[in-house]
């Protein structure tokens, strides 16, 4: 197991059930950067909503009938409104679409009260927030509440362009001066910053947490393998190119202690596929960030897509929600 993450952040949650038993109405509708949607929401009957913590998200019910969790990016200390960003994305499955497109002041919007796997860490001495694109939401709220509790911390921000970059006039803000890093790449690899050099060095106390996209989580990743147990706190949901698009093949989970083979099609997870048949698993993330789901591996090749595992573990162990069979492995055989 890698001990490096913080698995702490969420107790295991047996099913991906949601309830959505908030009435929110869209109260405003901004366009802040190209592409990219604010929305504030409220209580549809005026009252407070339920608290939050900095790092939490928002699972909602889009006009079109699809689950989606987004994060809360106002301070948390604020009860009247959730304000959360959306990125449309003309790729993905159409909930970003659907918020996007549909949804207008005045707009009703079920949700299920906040959760948060990616909890900023109690008795840290500093806090390193890392945000790639549309990553920025769940450490924006962050920022806010490290700035309310006057603990130290610096925000890296990578993106691309000016325009796509959200929030750019309120992490100007004078009070963040020094505090705040952006830089964009301009589509150019060559520009992009080299993250290594932030994790080099591990101050004692110090915290890291990075989301964004995959290869930005690699790369905190990679350059954090000397760093504490406990220590990296990385968030995936709803800002990583979708792992299950484009390209994934049918393949089959053996069940060796079930006793039954399950399909798990293109666009399915192996978590999601075995639910199906009844076959309970232990998950939180479900982005492969925490480590709850991790299962024995007994035979085949998995194509891992994971941010726990080491190198040395890809043999034995998988994470069941989000890897996969490797292309031209047509079956895998797990210890469940
Ligand atoms: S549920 Fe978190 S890694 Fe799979």
């Amino acid at each position: 197991m890698n001990e490096r993450l913080d698995l702490s952040a969420t107790a295991p949650r047996p099913t991906p059930a949601l309830t959505p038993t908030l009435t929110l109405t869209v109260s405003s509708k901004q366009e802040i950067a190209h592409g990219i949607t604010l929305f504030e929401l409220a209580a549809a009957d005026g009252g407070a909503l339920p608290p939050f913590e900095a790092g939490a998200h928002l699972a909602v019910t889009t006009p079109n009938g699809l689950l989606r969790r987004y994060s809360l990016c106002n301070p948390p200390s604020e009860r009247q409104r959730y304000v959360i960003a959306v990125k449309r994305d003309e790729q993905g499955g159409g909930g970003s679409r659907s918020m996007v497109d549909e949804l207008a002041p005045g707009s009703v919007l079920m949700a299920a009260p906040p959760e948060n796997y990616f909890p900023l860490a109690r008795g840290a001495r500093r806090h390193l927030l890392i945000a790639g694109g549309i990553g920025i939401t769940p450490l924006l709220s962050m920022v806010h509440e490290l700035r309310a509790r006057g603990e130290e911390f610096e925000l890296v921000y990578v993106s691309r362009f000016p325009e796509s970059t959200a929030f750019l006039d309120e992490l100007a803000a004078p009070e963040l001066a020094g505090r705040v890093r952006i830089h964009h790449s301009h589509g150019d690899p060559a520009r992009a910053l080299a993250i290594e050099p932030l994790l080099a060095e591990h101050a004692e106390g110090s915290h890291v947490y990075c989301c964004g996209p995959r290869r930005l989580m690699q790369a905190v990743r990679e350059g954090t393998r000397h760093w504490p147990a406990g220590s990296v706190h990385l968030e995936d949901f709803g800002t990583s190119e979708d792992p299950k698009a484009g390209g994934d093949q049918l393949f089959s989970v053996r069940l060796e202690r079930s006793g039954i083979t399950v399909a798990v099609p293109p666009g399915t997870s192996i978590l999601e596929a075995i639910r199906s048949r009844g076959v309970e698993a232990p998950s939180s993330c479900e982005s492969g960030t925490c480590g709850t789901c991790r299962t024995r591996l007994l035979a085949g090749k998995a194509e891992h897509r994971d941010y726990v595992l080491d190198d040395d573990e890809h043999d034995t162990d998988i994470m069941i929600c989000v890897s996969r069979a490797q292309a031209g492995c047509g079956q895998l055989v797990l210890d469940l």
